[in-house]
């Protein structure tokens, strides 16, 4: 069985704001990274409802907001908060270890 890839994106998420998300291209996957008050959180950048790029979204509450019909995501579960989306998007694991910052993927 595949392990976990751990990839260092300190430099990539460097000056984001609380609010603010940095889209990463990572083998397949396409992963917004977004600053929420008490940490990153990365999500899958994609919406599940149409294939729509959340790049973009408004984000407010802990939630994602697709620009394309409005469906809603939690950003720490990626649970569907508002419709037309009824699919989850995926979230990945980021850690904090001293003053760098680790984003987990699934060695696909
Ligand atoms: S594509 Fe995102 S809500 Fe329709």
């Amino acid at each position: 069985m595949l392990q976990p890839k751990i990839i260092n994106i300190t430099s990539e998420v460097a000056g984001l704001a609380e609010g603010q998300a940095k889209v990463l291209r990572l083998n397949r996957l396409r992963i917004a990274v977004i600053k929420l008050n008490d940490g990153y959180y990365a999500i899958d950048e994609i919406c599940s409802h149409e294939e729509e790029s959340l790049a973009g979204g408004s984000i407010s509450d802990g939630q994602i907001e697709c620009p394309k019909h409005g469906a809603r995501f939690d950003i720490k579960t990626g649970e569907v908060k508002a419709f037309p989306a009824v699919i989850p998007i995926r979230t990945y694991p980021v850690t904090q270890k001293n003053d760098e910052i680790f984003l987990n993927i699934p060695n696909e």
